[in-house]
């Protein structure tokens, strides 16, 4: 398959489509920004008949985890080393852990301990709930989600449809209620690595159908907070109201009207309306990057692997690295850290749901970007699974594999513009009035490689660092992606880490004051890493830049300089190299 959008940078924006629309032009147009069902069925279903061969790509890129091990069984269990994660034995429920309240002991079990699961089968009543952006729903469609939140928050505490019930869903698999089944020492945790999006896909899709039970409308569907969208880039006013059952107390006033930056860092000062044109630029184009310098490499979108018996990897990919920010954004700035500043109590907030509604939205858009091409043909993650209490009161047991097409689940999204796909032309413009007024320094600086002991990250390290291969044709842009690798990253467990990372091109050794393009950020909100005496493994940071090169002109370059700037938490950095990943389009 030519996937030729990596190195079409030349071409008009619309060039992001076309390459998929040919590949499926047998078949009924994909409509941009949407998944279309029965493409998506077929496709995700036909690349699963070699599900159980290993992957060549996941070998060649070390994406296979403990392949290695999977014959082998679990010593202190059934479960396999390298199995596909199991979900959690719910007789074995134990406190979890607040770290952001310096290891506070804290109750997240649900309230049942045991329970008759059944196997999730998605609904056939042919109903398709469509999801609409918060800023755009009318009045009676307010009213309504008001009125479910409503009588969510009135049923009794012990409930496990009440409202804080299902909040704490998110404690049990962030902040350490359970044990991987097999493997006491290892706790169960869904962010940091590619079991992120379906998890969150289950947990926001059954709070829709029980609210939809509540209501007693099969139709209702939640709204997602569109902030990749200009007008949607503000907290949605619904959620503003002091008197509204979506309110919540425990958020960053500072910002109920501001524009969301996605470079924000606690304590900046809000744009001001006359730098909203500038950010909204950015943000954007922050969007469309994310997409394009990670289309052929699912892992630098939804996350690294994580199998049966690992201790997590911290892994994420840059979906929710950028998610990161909508709940630092939301969450208040005073520690220590609550509400959506904090996974132990994210769920709290109603905004959580619409912003989860919407990162589920990009994964969706990600995988029509892809022509639904499955992400990881691989047991390990089709496998995994979770618990959930559903809306028919039946507790079941959700396979990864049973969510990669919304529209199976009943829901879709409303069709919107997308404003990313045209920010090109803008955001060069954007950079060269900012070179202007800058005035360019001459002043020239060299700059050394990396080194090989650990540096702790509390002012801009910048390094040196040398590519596979300089001047790469087009078949090989198109053949791997590159990435730059941040790698040995530790961080302290109860607080908020944010650090980015630039590239610039270097002038023969040497580099001036300019940090270059923003590659991304890794961005980590308050959550819980391991138990007592368990080392938690370091963790990584992989960034597309094969686009971004070719913006900055440095594809002639045989290295780069990559500039790591903190933002805040504490921070050791283990090393930065730059690799190909295969790409699988
Ligand atoms: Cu489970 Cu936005 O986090």
């Amino acid at each position: 398959m030519s996937l030729s959008l990596l190195a079409t940078t030349t071409l008009p924006s619309s060039s992001l489509v076309n390459p998929l629309r040919s590949n499926t032009k047998n078949r009924s147009p994909v409509r941009f920004g949407k998944g279309v069902a029965y493409t998506s069925c077929e496709q995700k279903q036909s690349k699963e008949e070699d599900n159980h061969t290993i992957d060549r790509r996941n070998v060649l890129l070390g994406l296979g985890g403990l392949y290695g091990a999977s014959a082998t069984i679990g010593s202190q269990g059934k479960i396999a080393m390298g199995a596909p994660v199991a979900p959690p034995d719910l007789s074995k429920c134990h406190l979890a852990t607040d770290d952001a309240a310096n290891g506070e002991q804290v109750y997240c079990c649900p309230p049942y301990s045991s329970a008759d699961i059944k196997p999730f089968v998605p609904s056939t009543d042919g109903i398709l709930r469509i999801r609409k952006p918060a800023h755009r729903l009318n009045h009676k469609e307010i009213e309504d989600f008001k009125r479910g939140i409503q009588l969510m928050k009135e049923l009794p505490a012990s409930d496990p449809w009440n409202f804080y019930q299902q909040a704490t869903i998110h404690c049990t698999y962030c902040n350490g209620s359970f044990d991987q089944v097999g493997f006491p020492d290892v706790l169960l945790q869904i962010h940091g690595s590619w079991l992120f999006t379906p998890w969150h896909r289950y947990y926001i899709y059954f709070w829709e159908k029980i609210l939809g039970k509540l209501l007693n409308d099969p139709t209702f569907a939640i709204p997602y907070w569109s902030w990749d969208q200009p007008e949607g880039m503000f907290m949605p006013e619904m959620y503003l109201d002091q008197n509204s059952p979506l309110y919540n107390d425990n958020r960053n006033h500072n910002h109920y009207t501001a524009l969301m930056d996605y470079a924000y860092t606690f304590g900046d000062k809000n744009p001001t309306p006359a730098q909203y044109e500038e950010v909204k630029i950015r943000n954007l184009k922050k969007i469309e990057n994310m997409f394009i310098e990670t289309i052929g490499a699912p892992s630098l979108f939804l996350g690294g692997p994580l199998n049966a018996g690992q201790v997590p990897q911290d892994i994420a990919g840059a979906l929710e690295n950028l998610h990161g920010l909508g709940h630092e954004w939301t969450g208040p700035e005073a520690k220590p850290n609550h509400d959506m500043g904090n996974f132990y109590t994210a769920a709290r907030d109603c905004m959580f749901y619409g912003h989860h509604a919407q990162v589920d939205r990009l994964w969706d858009i990600y995988g029509s970007l892809r022509g639904n091409k499955v992400e990881f043909n691989n047991p390990n993650w089709l496998d995994a699974s979770f618990i959930f209490y559903d809306e028919n009161r039946q507790v079941v047991n959700c396979k990864v594999r049973d969510c990669l097409v919304s529209e199976k689940l009943g829901y879709t999204y409303a069709m919107e513009p997308q404003a990313w796909k045209n920010i090109k032309r803008s955001y060069k413009k954007l950079q060269k009035g900012k070179k202007r007024s800058a005035g360019e320094s001459l002043s020239l600086t060299p700059v050394s490689e990396f080194g090989s002991a650990p540096r702790a990250l509390n002012s801009t390290i910048r390094v040196l660092v040398q590519r596979p291969k300089a001047s790469r044709s087009t078949d090989e842009k198109e053949e791997a992606l590159e990435v730059v690798v941040v790698e040995g990253i530790k961080y302290a467990h109860g607080q908020s880490t944010k650090f980015d990372v630039h590239i610039a091109k270097p002038i023969e050794g040497l580099v001036g004051p300019d940090l270059g393009e923003l590659a991304g950020s890794f961005v980590r909100v308050t959550h819980t890493h391991h138990k007592k005496g368990k080392e938690d493994a370091t963790s990584k940071i992989e960034l597309g830049i094969t686009k971004l090169l070719n913006d900055i002109e440095a594809e002639a370059s045989e290295s780069l300089v990559v500039s790591l700037v903190p933002q805040h938490g504490d921070v050791t950095i283990g090393g930065v190299r730059i690799d190909l990943f295969e790409s699988d389009i």
